[in-house]
């Protein structure tokens, strides 16, 4: 898994870069179907990410996928992969970008599932009380992202960011709870998510 992001990703980078030296004008008149694909070529065209520290988006709560489109577009999350393709972004593609993600169904990547991990994990939901905001599935609700089924190496990358105060522009109610929390123990939460 590895070896096939490595050598894909330079790939996809290229090709979105290339979408967007075509310059601004083209850039504001991409139809919804070339933005798709664009979000495609790094996202999965299904939503579903096969690459390397890239999240997933099928299936995530319209709410979350919009609201965090916005905040990147202000620039209060800064992602620097993702700059190029927010900054022309306008509300009502947003929410059509959210409405159409929210739709497709989550599928899991072929990261391979630690069983331990995802025992230990399971023991830990319930004292973190996961379940309260990421509801009982994981499946996410409002502004609160579906971790079910989401990559295990994005869900460690983003649990570590902001238990380590990284994550700009982070909604510290989302901090609080892994404040403290080990790395073998974001790893079991990870492994544990992923898996259902
Ligand atoms: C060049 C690759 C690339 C492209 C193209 C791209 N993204 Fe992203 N996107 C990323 C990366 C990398 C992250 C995660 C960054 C991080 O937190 O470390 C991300 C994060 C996100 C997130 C936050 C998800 C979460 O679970 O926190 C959303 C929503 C998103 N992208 C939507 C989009 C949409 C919609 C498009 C098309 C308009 C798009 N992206 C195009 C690379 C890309
Ligand atoms: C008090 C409510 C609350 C609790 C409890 C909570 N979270 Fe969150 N979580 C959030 C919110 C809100 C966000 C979105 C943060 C943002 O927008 O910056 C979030 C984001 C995340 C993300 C980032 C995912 C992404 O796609 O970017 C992960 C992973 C996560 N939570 C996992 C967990 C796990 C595992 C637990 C239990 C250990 C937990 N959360 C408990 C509110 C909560």
């Amino acid at each position: 898994m590895e070896a096939f992001a490595i050598t894909l990703r330079p790939l996809v980078f290229g090709l979105a870069a290339a979408f967007f030296s075509a310059g601004a004008v083209r850039a504001q008149t991409a139809s919804f179907e070339e933005r798709l694909q664009l979000c495609g070529s790094c996202h999965g065209e299904d939503g579903n990410s096969r690459l390397e520290n890239i999240p997933s988006l099928a299936g995530q709560p319209e709410f979350f996928v919009t609201n965090q489109l916005f905040l990147m577009r202000e620039g209060v999350r800064k992602i620097e992969a993702m700059a190029p393709f927010v900054k022309e972004l306008k509300d009502e593609e947003m929410q059509a970008l959210a409405a159409h993600y929210a739709k497709l169904p989550p599928k899991g990547s072929d990261e391979a599932v630690d069983q331990a991990l995802a025992k230990r994990g399971a023991e830990l939901v319930p004292q973190l009380r996961c379940a309260s905001c990421h509801r009982p599935d994981l499946a996410g609700q409002e502004q609160m992202p579906r971790v079910a089924k989401q990559r295990i190496d994005y869900l460690i990358h983003s649990m570590k960011e902001f238990r380590d105060n990284k994550r700009s522009g982070a909604d510290t109610a989302m901090t609080a709870v892994v404040i403290g929390v080990s790395d073998a123990d974001l790893a079991a939460l990870a492994h544990y998510a992923a898996s259902r």
